[in-house]
């Protein structure tokens, strides 16, 4: 069809005779009629570009990892074990968390906040939670923050662990930090150590620079309370105790040298729950003596004197986040 009319309009053009009105107009519709036909076919891919999720169904598909796991078996295995995997939930705790913050807070103490019910609920209310549990709620609609609201509430396991922190997060969304200078993390893009194609539906590869630093994880292992938000608050912090305590000390390893290649743990990224990990948190030394205390004659009392040092290993305070 398309090809049809480029034909006559061509033939039109090319006829001397018709090198006047005809000519202009043939070539006016012509042009109109591929704007028109561009716009058809380019619309619902800018729509669809700059649409934000309304259901939590339609952001886990813009997230989509499933296609990963074919080629990267093993790094997937590890990740769909991890905490990352289960943002909103954890091991358990993550979902009571949030539950007292909705209930207690937005519905409760937070008299100011405009949240009497769930259907109040809007993205704001969550992102100063999300900013590190669920980056990805800023590409959602406040349909999506209700949806989820409501999952807390109902302790709705299986609604919740449909979005978490996956491959895309960390390998696109937080894989450029100085935007000014290297831009906007691109569309179609895995980032990671080098550049080149990549055999995907995101079918480049591009270098960050930030993923083998510390700086990676401080994106979300914050620093401290998070003051950009109407209600700060502190979560994760392990990247403030990394920063002031332990490199200042002289410690040189990252996150990354720790929590993935270490013991190979990779994307497990374990922390005291693995024996290895618990293993290498502390030193402790004791150093006991005993001797008896001598009252009077013949009275002596047994004592010991014990010494206990503890020397933690990590590369932060513990417990931290
Ligand atoms: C997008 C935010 C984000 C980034 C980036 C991120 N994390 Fe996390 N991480 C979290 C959240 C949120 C949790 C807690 C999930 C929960 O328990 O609810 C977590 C949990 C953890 C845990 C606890 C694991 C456990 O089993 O107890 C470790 C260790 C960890 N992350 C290490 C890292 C390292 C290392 C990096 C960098 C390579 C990193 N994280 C990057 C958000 C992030
Ligand atoms: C919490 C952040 C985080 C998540 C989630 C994450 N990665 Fe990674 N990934 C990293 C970091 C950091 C490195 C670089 C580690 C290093 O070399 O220091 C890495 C390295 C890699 C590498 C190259 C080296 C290797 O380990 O094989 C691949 C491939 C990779 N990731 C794929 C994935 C896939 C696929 C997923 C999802 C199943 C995923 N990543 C999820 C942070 C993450
Ligand atoms: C058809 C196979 C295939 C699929 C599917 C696939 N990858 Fe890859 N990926 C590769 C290959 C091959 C490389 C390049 C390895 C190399 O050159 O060392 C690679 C490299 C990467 C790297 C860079 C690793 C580095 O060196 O730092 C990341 C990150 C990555 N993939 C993430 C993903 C994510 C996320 C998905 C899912 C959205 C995915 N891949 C799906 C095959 C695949
Ligand atoms: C020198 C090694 C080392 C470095 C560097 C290191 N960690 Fe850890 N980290 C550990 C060990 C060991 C544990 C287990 C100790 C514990 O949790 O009791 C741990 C525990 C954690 C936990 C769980 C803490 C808790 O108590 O709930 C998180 C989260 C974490 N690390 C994140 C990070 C992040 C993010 C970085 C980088 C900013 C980092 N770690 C750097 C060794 C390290
Ligand atoms: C700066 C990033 C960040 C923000 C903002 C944040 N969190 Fe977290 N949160 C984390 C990280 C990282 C962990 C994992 C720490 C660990 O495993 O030690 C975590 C863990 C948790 C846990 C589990 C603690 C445990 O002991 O298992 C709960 C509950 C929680 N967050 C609730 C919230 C709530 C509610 C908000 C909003 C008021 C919030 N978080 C805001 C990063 C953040």
């Amino acid at each position: 069809m398309e090809n049809d009319k480029l034909c006559i309009v061509e033939e039109e053009v090319m006829k001397p005779q018709s090198l006047g009105k005809t000519a202009r107009i043939s070539v006016s519709w012509f042009v109109s009629a591929t704007v028109l036909l561009l716009a058809i076919l380019f619309l619902p891919a800018i729509t669809a570009a700059q649409q934000k999720a309304r259901t939590v169904d339609e952001l886990a598909n813009m997230y989509d990892v499933g296609s990963c796991k074919q080629c990267h078996a093993k790094v997937y295995e590890e990740w769909e074990k991890s905490t990352h995997a289960r943002s909103l939930i954890g091991t358990g705790r993550t979902i009571g968390g949030f539950q007292g913050m909705i209930r207690g807070g937005l519905m409760g103490a937070f008299t100011k906040s405009g949240v009497k019910d769930v259907k109040d609920v809007k993205v704001e209310h969550l992102a100063w939670c999300f900013k590190c549990h669920l980056p990805q709620i800023k590409d959602a609609t406040d349909q999506v923050a209700q949806e989820l609201a409501k999952a807390y509430v109902d302790a709705d396991r299986a609604t919740l662990g449909k979005v978490n922190i996956n491959c895309l997060i960390c390998h696109n969304t937080k894989a450029i930090l100085h935007k000014w200078q290297d831009g906007e993390p691109e569309k179609g893009v895995v980032y990671g150590s080098k550049d080149g194609p990549h055999p995907d539906k995101y079918p480049a590869m591009k270098q960050s620079v930030v993923m083998k630093e510390a700086a990676m994880c401080g994106q979300c292992h914050g620093t401290g309370p998070n003051f950009e938000f109407p209600q700060p608050s502190q979560c994760g912090t392990a990247y403030g105790s990394y920063l002031h305590a332990y490199v200042p000390a002289g410690g040189t390893e990252t996150c990354q040298d720790c929590h993935m290649k270490r013991d190979g743990k990779g994307h497990l990224m374990p922390a005291y729950r693995d024996p290895d990990m618990a293993k290498r948190a502390v030193d402790v030394d004791v150093d006991a003596r005993g001797y008896k205390f001598l009252l009077k004659a013949g009275d002596s009392i047994p004592t010991a004197v014990v010494t206990v040092r503890i020397t933690n290993k990590a590369g932060h305070r513990i417990p931290d986040g």
